[in-house]
């Protein structure tokens, strides 16, 4: 089973995440086989999973192992530009094995289809299949196309996509954690962020078909989901047939209307051995409401992840976020007040066009404030197409952005250590998740507010609450010894 890395805080590393398929848990048939790898943010590891779903069901085979692949799918990022380079040479390794193996077929998916639709089969002569994050029910169809001779392009973005009523197979999963993506696609503009561009209109998915994923999860053993969207608290359902498959957001009456707080509370409703977390709260649209949900549920973790950007209200507004360092503030003074012992993590770019040094410091000091468990931070990467490439000039020079970059870093790993020694001699409820890559004896799971717990296997097992005593930590870390199983 693969750790999976979400963000990295890492300069030199932009890959998000790089599943693989674990075979055994991919129903098998008697055809092709695909492998699928997905980088990018968590939307691209639940969307992989629907992709293997509409392969398996027109037959094809999925495996972990390339080099018995017949279809081989990058589903793949371009937040940055250092995400797209990872998947160039990626698909430049691929092109040895392409020589070897005739046939093969190579295909790209998600953001970065989305962004260079066609121009990437001329620019990537090995790349046979393109395919953006809206079109995956077209896959077969597209596969045949390609069976036929030809290249394949599909990069329509819908207004209605949700893949409602496709059961994800999830197949890099360790059986007790998931995600259910509850919306696609984003509406907010920030002045950086190719997401709107390669994700296209913002939309939720049906409350009913979450619930009852949710549910199957359950039944299937899961003991942990995370329900997904770019801005989470943005989602709005109607189960009203009149209100269906309309943009909720510009919606004038609210009356039948299922938010973000109530779907939380369905979820959380579904089992109490189901943990529910949720990613990603937008500092403008995070309410009150949600927050008194999360007070309400011991099955809702005390963790959220509601990402700054910068300190300085100046850059703030360059960057079209539609809150300033004051406001974002209250947000955080809101779940301190609900939620005494919540965990908060935000995402730092730094570097931002036009930055100034007082700019970057207001940036340091909100750190100091808000005291973070956990930052994901970045240097700043003009992506084309976007405000900011359009209206502002990327004048920050690269070696000062990466200084800057490196005091934000430091920074975040003394509040990490602090923040990790505050829960030394304290309990917490730690479910397990997987196996320690550097010793078998050793199993992984997390907290409540989701920081990583290494504890002794002894006779635990991937998948059980345990209540454990932290006894040592390091910045990324903490250990503990566990004082009993619970029963949850
Ligand atoms: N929807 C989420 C963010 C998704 S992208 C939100 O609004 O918070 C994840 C993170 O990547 C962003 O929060 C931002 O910090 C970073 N990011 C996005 N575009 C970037 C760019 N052009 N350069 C550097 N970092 C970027
Ligand atoms: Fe990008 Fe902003 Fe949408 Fe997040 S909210 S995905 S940063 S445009
Ligand atoms: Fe990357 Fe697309 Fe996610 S750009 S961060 S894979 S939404």
């Amino acid at each position: 089973m693969s750790e999976q890395i979400y963000y990295t805080d890492l300069l030199e590393s932009d890959v998000i995440i790089s599943s693989k398929g674990n075979e055994t848990d991919i129903p098998a048939s008697n055809s092709k086989k695909y492998y699928i790898e997905s980088y990018g943010c968590q939307m691209n590891v639940s969307d992989s999973e629907i992709v293997a779903a509409v392969l398996n069901k027109s037959g094809y085979q999925g495996t972990a192992d390339e080099k018995e692949a017949d279809l081989i799918f990058l589903n793949t990022c371009s937040i940055r530009d250092k995400a797209e380079q990872t998947v160039r040479n990626r698909l430049m390794h691929l092109s040895h094995l392409k020589k070897t193996k005739k046939g093969l077929v190579v295909g790209v998916l998600g953001c970065m289809a989305e962004r260079l639709k066609s121009k990437l089969i001329d620019e990537e002569k090995l790349v046979d299949l393109v395919a953006g994050p809206d079109t995956y029910r077209d896959l077969p169809r597209m596969i045949s196309d390609v069976d036929g001779g030809q290249k394949s392009v599909n990069v329509l973005l819908s207004r209605e996509e949700t893949y409602a009523d496709i059961a994800p197979v999830r197949y890099s999963s360790n059986g007790v954690t998931g995600f259910i993506s509850i919306m696609r696609g984003c509406d907010n503009m920030c002045a950086f962020c190719v997401v709107p561009f390669t994700r296209g209109r913002e939309r939720s998915r049906s409350a009913g078909t979450i619930v009852q994923e949710a549910e199957e999860m359950v039944r299937q053993g899961y003991k942990e989901v995370t329900l997904l969207g770019q801005n989470v608290d943005s989602y709005r359902w109607a189960e009203d047939e009149k209100l269906k498959g309309k943009n909720l957001i510009d919606a004038k009456y609210e009356e039948g209307v299922i938010n973000f707080s109530r779907l939380l509370e369905m979820v959380a409703q579904v089992s109490p051995s189901l943990r529910v977390r949720f990613s990603t709260s937008h500092p403008k649209d995070m309410s009150d409401d949600v927050l008194e949900v999360m007070s309400r549920y011991d099955n809702i973790c005390n963790y959220i992840h509601l990402p700054v950007q910068s300190g300085s209200s100046a850059v703030l507004e360059r960057m079209n976020r539609s809150y300033t360092k004051e406001w974002y503030l209250n947000r955080i003074a809101a779940i301190r007040k609900y939620i005494p012992n919540c965990a908060i993590s935000s995402d730092i770019i730094t570097g931002f066009c036009g930055e100034t040094e007082e700019e970057h410091q207001e940036t340091l000091s909100l750190m100091d404030e808000v005291q973070y468990d956990l930052n994901y931070m970045f240097f700043y990467s003009e992506r084309p197409g976007t405000l900011a490439a359009k209206k502002l000039i990327d004048d920050i020079p690269e070696d000062v952005k990466k200084r800057r970059l490196e005091e934000i870093i430091a920074k975040q790993n003394q509040h990490a250590l602090q923040r990790h020694r505050q829960q030394i001699g304290t309990k917490q409820i730690v479910l397990l998740e997987y196996t320690a890559r550097r010793s078998d004896q050793q199993l992984v799971g997390r907290t409540d507010g989701n920081k990583k717990v290494v504890i002794a296997k002894d006779g635990w097992k991937i998948g059980d609450y345990v209540e454990v005593e932290i006894t040592d930590c390091t910045q990324v870390t903490l250990f503990g010894n566990v004082l009993k199983k619970l029963d949850l």
